[in-house]
């Protein structure tokens, strides 16, 4: 079994004695940590740590990280990045003073990206998603969910979730599958809305799960997209062929999203820029997950999600990147931590919990990953020198992340996971 020793850590950060599935309200601002530390990981696990007087001999391969933090892989647990052209012009658009919505309402947004999905094969698909997924791995995600939702037809939604399997059979990291066929409603069933919605319902779903090509299922609950009342019917659907929910929420009103996320058992509700007392009464009365996507508000100049609020209130805040070409074009955990503490004004213990531990339970993957805790997966990363864990988020626009390590071995970008 090879062996791989970590020494002079200078913090481990996220070090679990007790493993936790979620940590909620005050819990968040404590981060378990060790300091000058020591991190045994055999074969693709961990299989101990602690302070350096107890560090064992020898291993098969040691590494010393003096002047070092030693963290969990992030763990992102809503993106897009299965998608065929970025979107520019949108962006310049936005610059001259169009909205979001009023660009979606014009037949851009969403629309635009699934036109030009449906003209791009699977292969190209597959190759693209691939370097991102690559790009955010070299970042330190360990963990991550990927969306359908530009395809729009029974053949283009297949055609995603079908990269998405792909991408699922080689990936150094696990990947959690999200079936969106109700992301927009395409521009010929305009007039027609309960059409679409059938379309999914009855066409759609039935096949993404007669080939096991989804996890969860996921409606864009809002304004100028998918009403409560026809979120409702698709979770409930989704439900019967044993798909979660975890939806889009409340980024561009009060929806109603929120409650019909936490009624219909949603393992989490995404976005929540527009959250209020209803919505955080909700989400106390349920088991369902807020998770907050800042780099969404920072790149569309809107409100930030109230995270301050809903974490004084108990709630377990979780942060992603929400990766996708129209409202978020990065995939960079580590900025996102970042403006979680600058725009939302989160702790950094509070940030990287919530980009961690409670990431991974956003994909129930909690019980492997989102912490350093013995018996978990080695997916973790070693940073540059850094004076303190507060640095991570404070240096927001360097990459502290030195050495990736995944399943136990040092992983680089050419070679994959490669010893050495
Ligand atoms: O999470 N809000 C809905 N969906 C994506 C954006 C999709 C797009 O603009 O391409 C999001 O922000
Ligand atoms: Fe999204």
């Amino acid at each position: 079994m090879p062996s791989l020793l970590i020494r002079n850590i200078k913090t481990l950060v996220q070090a679990e004695t007790n493993p936790r599935a979620v940590v909620r309200g005050a819990e968040m601002a404590e981060l378990p940590v060790v300091h000058q530390a020591f991190l045994l990981l055999e074969d693709d696990r961990i299989a101990a740590f602690g302070p350096m007087e107890n560090c064992p001999e020898r291993a098969d391969q040691v590494i010393d990280a003096s002047g070092r933090l030693v963290f969990p892989s992030w763990c992102d647990s809503h993106t897009h990045i299965v998608f065929a052209a970025t979107r520019e012009e949108e962006f310049v658009a936005r610059i001259q003073g169009l909205s979001y919505e009023e660009i979606a309402r014009r037949g851009g947004g969403i629309l635009n990206s699934a036109l030009r999905l449906q003209q791009t094969s699977e292969d190209e698909l597959f190759e693209n998603a691939y370097k991102r997924l690559m790009e955010v791995v070299s970042y330190g995600t360990g963990a991550i969910e990927i969306k359908s939702g530009y395809g729009l037809t029974v053949e283009s939604e297949l055609k995603m979730l079908r990269v998405i399997r792909r991408l699922k059979a080689v990936s150094p990291i696990p990947i959690k599958a999200t079936f969106l066929g109700a992301h927009a409603i395409p521009e010929n069933y305009k007039n027609r809305r309960k059409e679409y919605v059938d379309l999914v319902v009855q066409k759609m779903l039935p096949q993404v799960a007669e080939e096991g090509l989804a996890d969860y299922c996921d409606v864009f609950c809002d304004r100028g997209f998918f009403t409560v009342a026809e979120t409702e019917r698709i979770l409930q659907a989704g439900w019967m062929y044993g798909l979660k929910p975890k939806i889009h929420a409340n980024e561009l009103d009060y929806s109603g999203g929120v409650q019909v996320g936490v009624a219909n058992h949603a393992i989490s509700v995404d976005h929540l820029e527009y959250t209020e007392t209803a919505e955080i009464k909700s989400l106390l009365s349920g088991q369902t997950l807020p998770t907050l996507l800042p780099a969404c508000a920072f790149f569309l100049g809107i409100p930030y999600a109230p995270a301050r609020r809903m974490i004084d209130a108990g709630l377990p805040v979780v942060l992603a990147t929400d990766y996708n070409p129209g409202s978020a074009p990065s995939g960079r955990m580590a900025f996102v931590v970042a403006l979680a503490c600058i725009k939302m004004k989160m702790l950094p213990e509070e940030a990287i919990n919530a980009a961690t531990l409670n990431g991974a339970r956003a994909m129930e993957l909690e019980k492997e990953y989102g912490s350093i805790a013995v018996g978990k997966k080695a997916n973790l990363f070693i940073s540059e020198p850094m004076a303190s864990l507060a640095q991570m988020p404070y240096s927001f626009g360097s990459n502290l992340v030195e050495t990736v390590i995944l399943n136990g071995a040092v992983w680089n970008v050419a070679g994959g996971n490669k010893i050495g």
